[in-house]
């Protein structure tokens, strides 16, 4: 989920909320100042609007937005909070300590039923025969504890209970059902809370798939009935029990804030940079198990906002696996919309007909692949739909054909997509298009930008800061001071590969990156995407930052940037050299202490080699 203070990032302009406390001026894509929490008379405080992060150069204080309110308003991170939400106009719930624990005690009880479920389905052959036959493998049903509820009454019930648990916590799970209550003489509530009786089952004679939020804790479940050889269609009641059940809003489940899989995929998705979305369950295994593992499935909703706004954190690039016959075109509308509206890239998975992705998966489990590679970008999409359905050549096509396609082009965020699809469409019904580019100004678009709601489930830790020159050694220093003067001279990259080998951590890492692609570390984009921890994406948007400081410091000095590249580097091999004596130093005096003859003569080999390397250089 976003915390506050990612939303609060999200929506304050960090350029904004400092410029007024000090005095930005403009210095290339950044801003820089006079320090306010040291004394200077240049300046070396700097401000990046597009990593929203601050450095001073000369005291080395910095941070985000949140670490510059508290340290000029000298207040606590809490506070801080406070202030910038107001700014921001994100609502801040504190979560009270009775309600976190309320939370963690509903989740506790739904994995013992999802571990009881679990157990129950071993014991029914005939329902993990079915779920073969559907195609899932022992290794998936495990990994994603698929589950079974037997048509009993009071099965989980009973079980839950004999664990004392008590039942006002299991009926807030959803888990449990309340029998109607009966009429009150009086208007006092009863004092006796419910017996078991008065309870029952929700999930009766259904498979039983656990859904986890995004640290993998399960919060609630959708149950797929199955009666057995009876065929679904045959089922008498299928319409009033349905052929899906879901946990209820609950404290802790909210079926349109949720992504089934996340928490395995999440990791996939960013790497992939593509996200395959699906409508079930049953698709999601199907393909996960098939090797598509950068996947989620939203539980029959259709693209919620809340959806997207998770989704946003780790690509931007959506391939729908929805039905997308007329009906579920409609359902998916919205969100298609408001996710173009957000610079989403959508495709659109090509189905057979009438099937969806578990029966594909089930008959072509090879080509999954392929249909993920052949999906149609949902611009083709619409305009191969328009053609199906209506003749563009007679006007009132025209006008239908405009009125359908006019404001999807309208929520293009993108200038030059606006412009491509306008010509297009102009082409298609034989349109001047300066006609059609009046009509374009006259529509309003109805998706607006996300605007997420959160209710403050989870409260940032402090945020980070780059406080790390008292323990730098000098490789460290000259390591991040190349670095950052590559990240803006991406031209001296192949100078930095030649002494690749005398980097210490992270920075060797860094240079593999270099190697592969020398604008890696300017690339915002790429480097969020990439499979680095965050604390090193952190560090790039410093190296950035100190780079853009450190070549204005060299331009004013009339300091060659090459040269002093070049330099460095020979004084990174000395320090290296240097490191590299000093152990074998430290070895040598272990050997002559347990009197080890041989190693002794390597080392001191070893030792006068480097020592020679060293005078050379
Ligand atoms: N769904 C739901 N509630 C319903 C109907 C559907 O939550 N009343 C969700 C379920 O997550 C389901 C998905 O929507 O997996 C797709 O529904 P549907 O296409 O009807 O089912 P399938 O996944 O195709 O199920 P199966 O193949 O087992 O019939
Ligand atoms: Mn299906």
């Amino acid at each position: 989920m976003f915390s506050p203070a990612d939303e609060i990032k999200n929506r304050l302009d960090i350029v904004e909320v400092i410029g007024q406390y000090v005095k930005l001026t403009k210095a290339g894509v950044n801003y820089k100042a006079l320090c306010p929490f040291h004394k200077e008379k240049t300046p070396s405080f700097m401000v990046s609007p597009s990593r929203q992060i601050w450095h001073c150069f000369g005291c080395s204080a910095g941070g985000d937005i949140f670490t510059f309110m508290m340290k000029i308003e000298n207040i606590d991170f809490p506070s801080a909070l406070k202030m910038l939400a107001q700014k921001a106009g994100v609502p801040l719930v504190y979560e009270n300590p009775a309600l976190r624990s309320q939370k963690s005690k509903l989740i506790e009880i739904c994995e013992a039923a999802a571990k009881f479920y679990q157990e129950n389905l071993k014991k029914n052959k005939e329902v993990i025969d079915y779920l073969y036959e559907r195609g899932l493998k022992d290794e998936t049903i495990n990994e994603f504890q698929l589950g079974w509820a037997s048509d009993d009454w009071r099965q989980l019930l009973s079980y839950l209970a004999n664990k004392s648990y008590q039942i006002e916590d299991i009926e807030r799970t959803g888990l449990i059902i309340r029998k109607e209550e009966p009429v009150e003489i009086s208007n006092q509530r009863p004092i006796r809370s419910g017996t078991l009786n008065e309870y029952y089952d929700r999930f009766r004679a259904r498979i039983m798939f656990p859904i986890k939020d995004v640290s993998g804790s399960v919060i609630g479940f959708t149950g797929r009935i199955f009666q057995g050889k009876t065929p679904l269609k045959t089922i008498k009641d299928i319409n009033t029990v349905g052929k899906y059940v879901n946990t209820p809003q609950t404290l802790i489940f909210d079926k349109g804030k949720i992504l089934y899989g996340l928490d395995k995929t999440k990791n996939e998705l960013r790497q992939a940079g593509l996200t395959i979305i699906v409508e079930g369950q049953m698709d999601f295994l199907a393909a996960y198990q098939n090797g598509l593992k950068n996947i989620v499935a939203s539980s029959g909703t259709a693209l919620t906002p809340y959806q997207l706004a998770i989704l946003k954190r780790y690509n931007q690039k959506l391939v729908l696996g929805y039905d997308m016959d007329e009906a579920g075109q409609t359902a998916a509308e919205r969100g298609i919309q408001l996710a173009l509206n957000n610079g989403f890239d959508i495709r659109i998975l090509k189905l057979p007909y009438g099937k969806d992705m578990a029966d594909f998966a089930l008959k072509e489990p090879n080509k999954l692949t392929e249909l993920v590679n052949q999906a149609q970008p949902i611009m083709d999409f619409y305009f191969e739909r328009s053609q199906q359905l209506i003749n563009p050549n007679t006007l009132e096509g025209k006008k239908i054909i405009t009125n359908y396609l006019l404001p999807k082009i309208k929520n293009l965020i993108n200038t030059i997509d606006r412009s491509f699809w306008l010509e297009k469409l102009a082409q298609f019904i034989k349109v001047d298009p300066k006609v059609l580019e009046d009509e374009l100004m006259k529509i309003k678009t109805d998706t607006e930008r996300i605007i997420l709601s959160e209710d403050g489930e989870e409260m940032p830790a402090a945020t980070y800061q780059f406080n790390t020159a008292a323990i730098l050694n000098r490789r460290d220093i000259l390591s991040e001071r190349l670095f950052s003067l590559i990240s803006q001279k991406p031209e001296f990259v192949s100078l930095i590969l030649l002494y690749q080998e005398y980097f210490p951590e992270p920075y060797y890492t860094l240079g593999k990156k270099l190697a592969e692609d020398p604008f890696f570390l300017s690339d915002k984009k790429k480097v969020t995407n990439s499979d680095l921890a965050e604390e090193l994406i952190q560090k790039i948007d410093y190296l950035n930052l100190k780079g853009a400081y450190e070549i204005e410091l060299l331009n004013n000095l009339e300091i060659d940037i090459e040269e002093e590249i070049k330099n460095s580097l020979k004084e990174l091999k000395l320090e290296s050299l240097k490191d590299k004596l000093n152990q074998i130093n430290q070895e040598i005096k272990e050997c002559e202490s347990v009197n080890d003859q041989d190693k002794l003569s390597r080392l001191l080999n070893d030792f006068n080699q480097l020592s020679q390397g060293l005078k050379d250089n």
